[in-house]
């Protein structure tokens, strides 16, 4: 299972203190689109400062008109209220759902949480219909715990 593979080599990455944080979140986006074949593009978003906002850390995949996203909006945007895991399995079939690319069928976003606080989540479009399972949200959870520890 290449998630099994992968929880070591995440745990790795993000021990490697000379690295700054921005290129090791960098390097986990690139190792997941890399190594898992329905991901097709991955990134971190953060909430900006004190509004209620995200903004985009840094990603993998198309460039995307989206760095900023208001609570509320889109589906990052509802995960940054309701601090729960989001699965898209079709994207045309939901509301309120922001568009980056034509290509993109799927979506799943799992929060990021610093000491119990939702502080942003990692965001991931497949152009596969439906590939995500609870597999998926599991180690997307752990990806984040992992990432926590940098942050
Ligand atoms: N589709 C997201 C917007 C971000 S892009 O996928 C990069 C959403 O609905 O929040």
């Amino acid at each position: 299972m290449i998630f099994d593979e992968l929880r070591p080599k995440i745990q790795k990455l993000i021990q490697e203190q000379h690295i700054s944080v921005t290129d090791r979140l960098h390097q986990i986006c690139v190792l997941l689109k890399e190594e898992v074949a329905h991901y097709d593009w991955v990134g971190f978003y953060f909430k900006n400062g004190d509004k209620k906002e995200l903004k985009l850390k840094t990603y993998v995949g198309a460039p995307t008109d989206h760095e900023i996203i208001p609570f509320g909006k889109g589906i990052c945007g509802q995960v940054a209220e309701s601090n729960q895991n989001f699965v898209v399995p079709d994207v045309q079939a939901q509301d309120n759902y922001i568009a980056c690319s034509i290509s993109v069928k799927s979506e799943i976003v799992i929060p990021l949480f610093k000491n119990g606080e939702n502080i942003g989540q990692i965001d991931i479009d497949s152009n596969q219909k439906d590939p995500f399972t609870e597999a998926d949200e599991r180690f997307l959870e752990f990806v984040n715990k992992e990432a926590a520890k940098m942050l």
